[in-house]
């Protein structure tokens, strides 16, 4: 049976477009509607190019709002692909270990309200940390909190920026996500993932046994 996915974004849409490209007609899971908080996300295209329902939500803190949509489209699945809000926790209680999260980092480093875009990537050049990666993890009610599913690694490289750093990370991100939703859809639910697809040379992603972070560290 295929997995009824919903994705929710805040701008730009690459991780969409990467899911959208690994979902093809017949796939285990299908994108059956993309939610935004701004109505001018530019990541919406993707889904009215696809003829894929593509709602702005009046009210992203709406827990009532956000619930009818979700029944109405009988989804089974929803994935937070660049979508900066916190989900409602009236919302996360309902769908509790069927919402999923990428983050441009190895959490719990670099995540927490206010870490999204840049400013990870900035943060983690101004670390001098040498490594940085991609997390998919479950959603709970505090931002980059629940529990992990799938990290990748990626280098830092000395003459790293973080706009390059970012785009390195981004090409990983764009794998990680399309395999955390696919094993999902295997599943029946999200899962931890035992091996990432991603280049053994860029990053290796080792067995992941979920394990819950303190408060505190989203996006
Ligand atoms: C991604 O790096 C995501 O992890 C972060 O914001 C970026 C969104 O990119 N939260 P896009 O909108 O999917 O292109």
């Amino acid at each position: 049976m295929t997995m009824r996915v919903a994705v929710a974004i805040s701008g730009r849409g690459s991780n969409l477009d990467a899911l959208l490209r690994a979902l093809p007609p017949g796939a285990p899971a299908e994108i059956v509607l993309v939610v935004s908080d701004r109505t001018a996300a530019a990541g919406l295209a993707h889904a009215r190019s696809r003829k894929i329902p593509a709602t702005v939500l009046p009210d992203p803190a709406d827990a009532a709002g956000w619930l009818d949509l979700l029944r109405q489209y009988r989804i089974e699945l929803l994935v937070l692909a660049g979508y900066l809000r916190l989900v409602p926790a009236p919302v996360v209680a309902a769908y509790r270990g069927r919402i999923i999260n990428t983050h441009p980092s190895l959490l719990p480093a670099f995540g927490g309200k206010g870490m999204y875009g840049e400013r990870v990537h900035q943060a983690v050049l101004e670390s001098g940390a040498r490594e940085t990666g991609v997390t998919v993890h479950l959603v709970d009610e505090v931002y980059d909190r629940g529990a992990v599913l799938a990290q990748s690694r990626v280098p830092v490289l000395r003459d790293d920026t973080a706009q390059r750093l970012a785009a390195r990370v981004l090409e990983v991100e764009h794998r990680l996500l399309p395999a955390a939703v696919l094993a999902a859809a295997a599943a029946g639910r999200p899962v931890p993932i035992e091996e990432s697809p991603v280049d053994s040379h860029q990053s290796r992603s080792r067995a992941k046994t979920p394990n819950s972070r303190p408060p505190g560290s989203n996006s």
